[in-house]
């Protein structure tokens, strides 16, 4: 874990995020019923038997979304990869959203023997030390499971946002997901930062704790650090790899 600077910016410190103006209330209301009417069309075209999923890592976004399905019970489903190695917080978080919302979220965990296999050959954070043993990790702890959460399913949902980084700039809000075969809607892709959390405000939804401590990007414990001044919101994350390498492999496109 790094060290918190007691100069860091107010990024991800909801008492210093944008001032909730008239202008700001309008533009999430206006984002809010595009993404309901979004994700009704989504059930209405592809079923309300479980074959639309949600993708959930309970980060900011997520927590938007996962506001929007629950509070308008929505019949979709919601799952969450637990990778064995997410924070303490997040997983107060989903406790938190269970009661809340009175749901069981569903949890996908890696195949063990792959991870005994894993940590065996190249160690227990194998992942530092080369881009290739990272994918790898994030291969057996988050692709293989989320290969089996989106078995026999039509879409999936993500909280992916255009403006989070360079390998994202251009997201349309639904697209054909290729390497995974199913449709992929990304509800939130035209939304701001500015925008998520004045949702979170308004509605006062619960989210994970690391973000009032300068994590605006949530993943993995080991893959993931605060941020510091003028630095990018996913800079904390994989912060030892370049910009272009930052993705693990969910979101990947094939071809
Ligand atoms: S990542 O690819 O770098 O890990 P990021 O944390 O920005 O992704 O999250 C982008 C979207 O990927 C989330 O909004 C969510 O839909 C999905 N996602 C990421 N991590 C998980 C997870 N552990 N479980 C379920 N969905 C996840
Ligand atoms: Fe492994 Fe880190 Fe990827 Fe998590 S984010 S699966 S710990 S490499």
């Amino acid at each position: 874990m790094s060290t918190v600077s007691p100069l860091r910016p107010a990024a991800g410190n909801p008492a210093t995020r944008p001032t909730l103006t008239d202008a700001l209330r309008a533009s999430v209301e206006a984002r809010t019923a595009a993404a309901l009417a979004l994700l009704r069309e989504a059930v209405a075209e592809f079923g309300t038997q479980g074959e639309l999923t949600f993708a959930n890592s309970f980060g900011a976004e997520d927590m938007v979304l996962t506001d929007l399905i629950l509070a308008n019970a929505l019949p979709v489903e919601i799952f969450s990869l637990d990778t064995g190695r997410l924070p303490a917080e997040t997983y107060t978080l989903i406790e938190q959203v269970e009661k809340r919302y009175a749901t069981r979220l569903q949890v996908y965990f890696p195949d063990a023997t792959a991870v005994e296999n894993y940590v065996r050959t190249h160690g227990i954070n194998a992942f530092y030390d080369s881009v290739e043993l990272r994918k790898a990790c994030c291969g057996v702890r988050k692709m293989a499971p989320l290969s089996r959460a989106l078995a026999g399913k039509k879409a999936w949902i993500t909280g992916l946002r255009a403006a989070q980084s360079v390998t994202r700039s251009g997201l349309a809000t639904r697209e054909f997901d290729a390497g995974n075969g199913l449709h992929k809607l990304n509800p939130l892709a035209d939304w701001s930062e500015a925008e998520v959390w004045a949702y979170i405000r308004l509605r006062e939804v619960p989210y994970n704790a690391l973000h009032d401590q300068f994590y605006p990007s949530i993943g993995c414990a080991p893959c993931t650090r605060a941020i510091s001044v003028g630095e990018d919101v996913r800079a904390g994350r994989w912060w030892w790899e370049n910009p272009e390498s930052k993705e693990c492999g969910l979101h990947v496109k094939k071809g």
